[in-house]
């Protein structure tokens, strides 16, 4: 007998499982998948279609609890996962629209697996999985993120979310729990690990790869003779976020303490989003005016000459906050017609008195051994002056993309 080439195989060993948001509808501890979709994330469920009807351009369907979809017909034959449409080892689409005249009206049936099958003009067959379908109704949103916890300094009154350095390192558990926080609050710390030059690279690493910019791989925030930057002095670091004045700031970033003997220098965190949401209640002009008000930043060293304008507050398509840009030491000194100087300074000023208000800012010492991970466009940070004389502070940082902490979250939460 041939094989049926759309029945469920695991591919290059791995097979979906069957693991599901509790949101999806589907029981947790369900059969295997009906239908190889080419996925590595999991879409086996209970439930199975029970009814498919066409309609002029869409095909409707019925699971047998009752939930229903339509789906345009377009969309059935552009994500049919047949080994034809998708490469069997990439997983990625191969079918190309674009060279199918028109594909037709299908000819559809629920068959007896439960599964979604359609009869195309030139004879060609797809098969849908009925998890795999139901995951992806048009009213579902598959590429929903974690939802950020805005915090307040009393949210975190007794510290940020925090997992231990062996679990990070050497358990997947730990790891995923410590990323899990991190996307959802912005902020994390790693404890109890080794003082070791270059740790907060192997931490990125757990991850991917960190992210490198003017200032290298990774850098070391010590007081250093000839600075080229304020972290590398020792002045009190007001809160900001890291190198706005890249078109692309970097998502995350790590700062890992190896040393910290010197009288002061507490690290000072705060969500900029919670901040932001705060003035846009009780001064919705300066908001507006941080929202839309473009403003250049800049870095110059003898090799460096990087800018980027853009307002101090961003804004997604839905009007949600997205990304901070405070940083008032590269601030470039903009040409600013006086009306809009008096209008940037009022808003600016009351932005920052609020990010410095002891309501939102916590303010901690970082041990050696410890690594903070913040979300560098949401949580600013900063630190308090210290005093080289009184002993040694070495603290190395690096940046990494979120592509690659949301990549690394998904994968370890396939189980
Ligand atoms: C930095 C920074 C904080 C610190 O290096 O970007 O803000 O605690 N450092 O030194
Ligand atoms: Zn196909
Ligand atoms: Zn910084």
């Amino acid at each position: 007998m041939t094989p049926d080439p759309h029945r469920a195989r695991p591919r290059n060993g791995v097979g979906p499982q069957a693991a599901l948001a509790p949101d999806s509808g589907v029981a947790a501890a369900a059969p295997g998948p009906v239908v190889d979709m080419g996925e590595f994330g999991a879409y086996a469920g209970a439930h199975r279609i029970a009814a498919v009807e066409g309609d002029g351009e869409l095909v409707r369907v019925t699971w047998d609890d009752g939930a229903t979809a339509a789906f345009h017909r377009l969309w059935l034959r552009d994500n049919c996962a047949c080994a034809d449409c998708r490469h069997p080892q990439t997983r990625e689409r191969t079918v190309k629209l674009v060279d199918i005249a028109e594909p037709g009206r299908p000819e559809v049936v629920a068959d007896g697996d439960g599964a979604l099958t359609c009869t195309w003009a030139d004879g060609h067959v797809s098969r849908f999985d009925p998890t795999w379908l139901r995951q992806r109704r048009p009213e579902a949103d598959a590429a929903a993120q974690p939802t950020p916890r805005l915090w307040t300094a009393q949210r975190m009154a007794d510290g940020l979310p925090s997992v231990d350095h062996q679990s990070v390192m050497h358990t997947d558990d730990g790891l995923c729990r410590w990323l899990d926080a991190l996307s959802r609050d912005g902020a994390a710390l790693i404890t109890d690990g080794p003082s070791d030059l270059n740790e907060v690279v192997r931490v990125a690493e757990r991850i991917g790869w960190p992210r490198e910019t003017n200032f290298g791989r990774h850098f070391d925030v010590q007081s250093k003779p000839n600075p080229n930057n304020a972290a590398y002095t020792a002045i009190r670091l007001e809160p900001h976020v890291d190198l706005p004045n890249w078109q692309r700031s970097p998502d995350f970033q790590f700062l890992y303490c190896l040393e910290n003997e010197a009288e002061g220098g507490e690290s000072l965190l705060v969500d900029g989003f919670a901040v932001a949401g705060a003035l846009a209640q009780e001064d919705p002009e300066a908001y507006e005016t941080l929202c839309t008000l473009p403003i250049d930043f800049r870095f110059q060293d003898a090799d460096n000459d990087i800018r980027f304008r853009a307002p101090v507050i961003g804004r997604d398509a839905d009007g949600q906050v997205c990304e901070i840009r405070f940083n008032n030491w590269i601030r470039d000194a903009q040409p600013m017609a006086p009306e809009t100087a008096e209008r940037f300074y009022r808003g600016y000023r009351r932005f920052w008195e609020l990010l410095r208000d002891p309501a939102y800012m916590i303010r901690f010492p970082l041990k050696p051994g410890c690594m903070m991970a913040f979300d560098n466009l949401r949580v600013l940070h900063g630190r308090e002056e210290f005093f080289p004389n009184t002993g040694k502070r070495h603290l190395q940082g690096c940046y990494i993309d979120r592509d690659l902490v949301e990549s690394r979250l998904r994968v370890l939460e396939r189980g």
